[in-house]
């Protein structure tokens, strides 16, 4: 993953990178570090861990040449140590990379007979070495470049410096992406438009397999074939501010606390709330045409999909196949020529989502995508757009991207009913009303929010937790595993509750904590026989339903009381629930919320 940033600036730039890498953190945290330029010397400065570790170190070190590029690390070749943080460099130059160089090892072997000396444990120096060797032996910079990013196989965005060149700086990008900044007298470059925000709204997007020769008053762009191409820069609409926390304690908090409104902005999009029906989406698909819809994402994401799966399948009556991109890529499943595939990122950036959509496109498939960021790579190879409207998502555990990405998929479904003709139009404005009371609910279930925590100061003290839930409440179990898990560190499994007999249930005792998510709905029952076996093999219960649900279960259990409402709607208003139940086990155990362990906001390697 990593966020890689430069500046050809006017200023000193070390401060600059620092504020860019700031807005890039989402993509990793494990270490940062910058390298400048000045009257030719290069000069780096790197910390392991977050941000603040560089910024100290800076603070002793005299950086003040006016290009220099800056990176954030996800670490995937190479323990987050100092000596494995970019930039990396030789004599001749330094470089930020984000990506994963595939055959690096053969590379390093072959470099290191040359006699290249290695410093670092990463994939990303073997890029050093080989544009090293192009300038030892008298190439151009951009010929160097050129030469080594031809020995690559593997994702790359990268920015290079050269010694004795204060007025060049070299991008280049396959598979990851790179956007380049035009401002006055001064050029950029980062992994996204936020990261230039502060710098510049005027940005250009690099193609897969542009290589950018830039200089302080414009830069060059060839494509994958090397001819000259233009790249014009538009207008960004990313916010220059830095999103803050405002009153909360987290990212994550206040993310939660969003969903009533970004979840009302996102359903007021696709519904036409006073007319009671679905407005007319402008795909160019005829769902009425379709066999069938393969939806593939990944994580939390996934967890959409699934829930979405039961929405089309009851609304539409149209057969969902829904696969985790990571596995879809590499089955070679045969898709339908001019069928429909459904991707779903909230990032737009996601490798394993990217590479899903690059296959159902070349299978002759359209592909819709549910973004959150407009404009991801994702978002822009996509055939068609269904935003979700939940603003930027800072904490890396997903909250209101998720519910956004529900509401947007409910839509779709509704829509496709519709059109297919199989549902009513009566149906049709039952169904946008129940949706229409989503922000309302969620609003009354943020205010359990107290009687959460202390069930949370509970959960913290367990090992291990289950999550139950059938039909639409599956997936939210899943989700509600994987929140606590991420954030907590405490090990979550989601299960079906029908299949909690065939294996699971082996582990419960007295010390497990099992989470029931059950809405009083069509299947509340059979959910409500597999919590007695829980409560008759002493585990401890959390009954996440609503008041009719409480009564009807009879067991004794830790009870969090949801108001009632249409089962369609369940998935959008228990989510909220489960992630705060993840959220405040976390702060009692005192983990990072916002930027947890090993994770990061945007998965851009396989
Ligand atoms: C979990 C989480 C991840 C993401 C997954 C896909 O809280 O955020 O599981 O959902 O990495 O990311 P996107 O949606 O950006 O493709």
């Amino acid at each position: 993953m990593c966020g890689i940033v430069g500046i050809l600036g006017t200023r000193a730039a070390a401060p600059l990178l620092v504020d860019s890498l700031k807005r890039l953190e989402y993509r990793g945290y494990d270490s940062a570090g910058v390298a400048t330029l000045e009257d030719g010397r290069l000069a780096r400065c790197r910390a392991e861990g977050k941000l603040k570790h560089l910024e100290d170190r800076l603070k002793a070190t005299r950086l003040t040449g006016r290009t220099g590029i800056g990176h954030t690390r996800w670490a995937t070749h190479g323990a987050p140590t100092e000596s494995n943080a970019h930039p990396h460099a030789t004599d001749r130059l330094a470089l930020v990379h984000n990506g994963i160089i595939e055959n690096y090892r053969e590379l390093r072997g072959e470099l290191e007979q040359c006699g290249a000396v290695f410093a670092s444990d990463t994939d990303t120096e073997v890029i050093a070495h080989l544009i090293d060797l192009g300038l030892a032996s008298g190439a151009a910079p951009k010929e160097a470049v050129e030469a080594a990013l031809r020995r690559l196989r593997g994702a790359f965005a990268i920015a290079v410096l050269f010694g004795g060149d204060d007025e060049l700086m070299i991008g280049a990008r396959r598979g990851s992406p790179l956007a380049i900044g035009h401002g006055d007298g001064e050029m950029y470059l980062g992994s996204d438009a936020i990261a230039l925000a502060p710098l510049t709204d005027q940005i250009a997007y690099l193609e897969d397999g542009d290589l950018a020769v830039l200089i302080r008053t414009g830069v060059d762009v060839f494509d994958a074939d090397g001819r000259p191409v233009e790249r014009p820069p538009t207008r960004a609409t990313v916010t220059s501010l830095l999103v803050d926390k405002g009153n909360h304690r987290h990212f994550m908090l206040k993310e939660i606390n969003e969903q009533p409104e970004v979840v009302g902005h996102t359903l007021a999009h696709y519904l036409d709330l006073t007319g009671g029906r679905c407005k007319p989406l402008d795909l160019g698909v005829d769902f009425a045409r379709l066999d069938r819809l393969s939806i593939t994402a990944c994580g939390t994401a996934y967890y959409a999909g699934m829930v979405a799966r039961y929405w089309f399948e009851r609304f539409a009556r149209l057969p969902i196949d829904i696969d985790i991109a990571s596995e879809f890529r590499y089955r070679e499943q045969p898709l339908a020529k001019k069928g429909l595939s459904l991707v779903i990122s909230q990032s737009g950036e996601t490798a394993d989502t990217l590479a899903s959509l690059r296959y159902a496109k070349a299978e002759g498939q359209q592909v819709a995508a549910v973004v959150n960021v407009e404009q991801s790579t994702i978002a822009r190879e996509a055939d068609m757009i269904l935003p979700t409207l939940a603003g930027p998502e800072i904490g890396v555990a997903s909250t209101k991207a998720f519910t956004c990405q529900l509401a947007v998929l409910a839509c779709l479904a509704i829509a496709a009913g519709r059109a297919r003709n199989v549902l009513p139009e009566a149906e049709e404005a039952r169904l946008v009303a129940a949706f229409a009371e989503v922000p309302r609910l969620m609003s009354q279930v943020l205010r359990l929010e107290d009687g959460i925590e202390a069930i949370a100061r509970d959960l913290g003290r367990a090992e291990h937790v289950l999550y139950l839930g059938r039909g639409t409440s599956y997936p939210i179990a899943l989700e509600g595993a994987l929140k606590l898990k991420e954030i907590s560190y405490i090990h979550a499994e989601g299960y079906a509750a029908g299949e909690l007999k065939h294996g699971p249930i082996a582990l419960i005792d007295e010390a497990m904590p099992v989470v029931v998510i059950a809405p009083h709905d069509h299947v509340f029952e059979k959910t409500v026989s597999n919590v007695q076996e829980v409560a008759a093999r002493d585990g401890r219960i959390i009954l996440v339903s609503d008041e009719a649900g409480i009564s009807a279960a009879g067991v004794n259990a830790d009870r969090v009381v949801v108001p009632s409402m249409p089962a369609e709607i369940t998935p959008l208003v228990y989510a909220l629930p489960v992630q705060l139940l993840a959220y405040h086990t976390a702060v009692f155990m005192g983990t990072d919320v916002d930027q947890p362990r090993n994770l990061a906001k945007s998965v851009t390697v396989e």
